[in-house]
């Protein structure tokens, strides 16, 4: 552990004041109202965490904040923001940050994300639960880890156990959901329609430019992982929209309450 983590996860032990979560949720586009439904909440900025990233302005209403508390039963602790690898070049925004996580007693890391949909069925609105990836940027933050440790089996990087429980959960819920494939591309440009030709031929269900670096630091932590994409658009030639930031955003904001419900309901039903 280094300094940074070992510092972080001290303050962030001491802000917990004996609350135990084991379920940490990583927000992405759209998903931000979960973190008011926490009770019994505390927060601490990223700021406090050396570990953690500095956000600067972050990107559309990302804060750089960890509320800790309960959703329903449950203990669980919400980032609310993360750092993508096209902000940076680097693809580790977000070790720090899990590993500390994992020092106070993380065992599972539920991500959410924004992405663009490559098949027909899946619409803009609806929900994704990633069943594995394809890491199409070929970055790892693992790279200058050293040890035998650092070569992760990745085979079930998205715990099975854990998805089929999310599935019965969102089911009961009258939201199932389907489950694919999700490809990660650096950004921060859209793709070109070749570029989804390509992610198409590979087998990608779904595009998007986070999540796959953050669940190789986790699974290399031995977090497990869970990951649910909120469509907010068709891929690049695949409708005739034009693709902006401002139109995921208003997609992911318009969608938001029902992907927040049916996170509600698979992060209470989760058996860690
Ligand atoms: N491509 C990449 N990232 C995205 C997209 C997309 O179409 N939509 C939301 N995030």
């Amino acid at each position: 552990m280094n300094d940074a983590v070992a510092a972080s996860a001290t303050t962030l032990r001491q802000r917990l004041d004996g609350r135990a979560p084991k379920v940490a949720v990583l927000l992405g586009s759209g998903w931000g109202p979960l973190a008011q439904q926490v009770q019994d909440a505390v927060d601490v900025p990223y700021a406090d965490l050396p570990a953690f990233p500095s956000l600067g302005q972050g990107v559309g209403g990302h804060v750089g904040l960890l509320r800790a508390g309960r959703l329903g039963a449950v203990d669980v602790v919400v980032l609310a923001g993360r750092q993508h690898a096209y902000e940076t070049g680097q693809p580790d925004g977000m070790k720090g940050a899990i590993r500390t996580l994992a020092a106070v007693g993380v065992q599972v890391l539920v991500q959410t994300n924004a992405a663009g949909s490559l098949a027909p069925e899946l619409r803009p609105g609806e929900l994704m639960l990633m069943s594995d990836h394809l890491n199409v940027v070929q970055r790892s933050p693992l790279v200058g880890e050293t040890g035998d440790h650092r070569f992760v089996d990745m085979s079930n990087a998205y715990c099975l156990r854990l998805r089929a429980q999310a599935q019965a959960a969102a089911q009961a819920a009258g939201t199932p959901l389907c489950e694919g494939v999700y490809a990660w591309v650096l950004g921060p440009q859209f793709e070109t329609p070749a570029e989804i030709r390509m992610l198409r031929a590979l087998g990608a269900q779904a595009v998007g430019m986070s999540t796959v670096p953050e669940t190789i630091v986790a699974r290399h932590a031995g977090l497990r992982v869970l990951a649910l994409s909120l469509i907010t658009n068709m891929a690049a030639g695949l409708s005739t929209e034009t693709l902006s930031h401002a139109h995921t955003l208003a997609t992911a904001h318009a969608a938001s309450e029902r992907a927040v419900r049916t996170l509600a309901a698979v992060l209470q039903a989760l058996e860690i």
